[in-house]
């Protein structure tokens, strides 16, 4: 597991990002997975065609789940989101 880190470190250009990505798989896992799971983010069909899409569709699903996050935690959730499915980018 620790090798497996460091590689993940390597190979990124930026920590704080990784750091971002990880507070927002684990909000991710706790709360968005009651509707739907990791399957609509990787599907033919899927709706979201950009970064400034994907900000904006995780702050409507957040409200749906009535957890309230700061823009913040919106925020490292759709880099969790961008860096395991869509690879947008920022
Ligand atoms: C109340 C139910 C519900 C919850 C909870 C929910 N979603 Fe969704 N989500 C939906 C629905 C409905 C869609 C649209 C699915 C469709 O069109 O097939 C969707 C679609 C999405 C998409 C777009 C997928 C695509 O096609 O590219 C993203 C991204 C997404 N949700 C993120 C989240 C995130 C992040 C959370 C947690 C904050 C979350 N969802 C929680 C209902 C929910």
């Amino acid at each position: 597991m620790k090798q497996l880190a460091l590689i993940f470190i390597l190979f990124s250009t930026s920590s704080v990002v990784i750091a971002d990505a990880n507070k927002g798989k684990k909000l991710h896992d706790e709360h968005c997975t009651k509707c739907h799971g990791s399957e609509v983010y990787t599907r033919k069909d899927r709706f979201i065609a950009n970064r400034a899409a994907l900000d904006k569709q995780v702050k409507r699903c957040q409200l749906n789940v009535g957890a309230q996050w700061f823009d913040e935690d919106a925020g490292d959730v759709a880099d969790y989101l961008d860096q395991s499915f869509y690879h947008f980018g920022k």
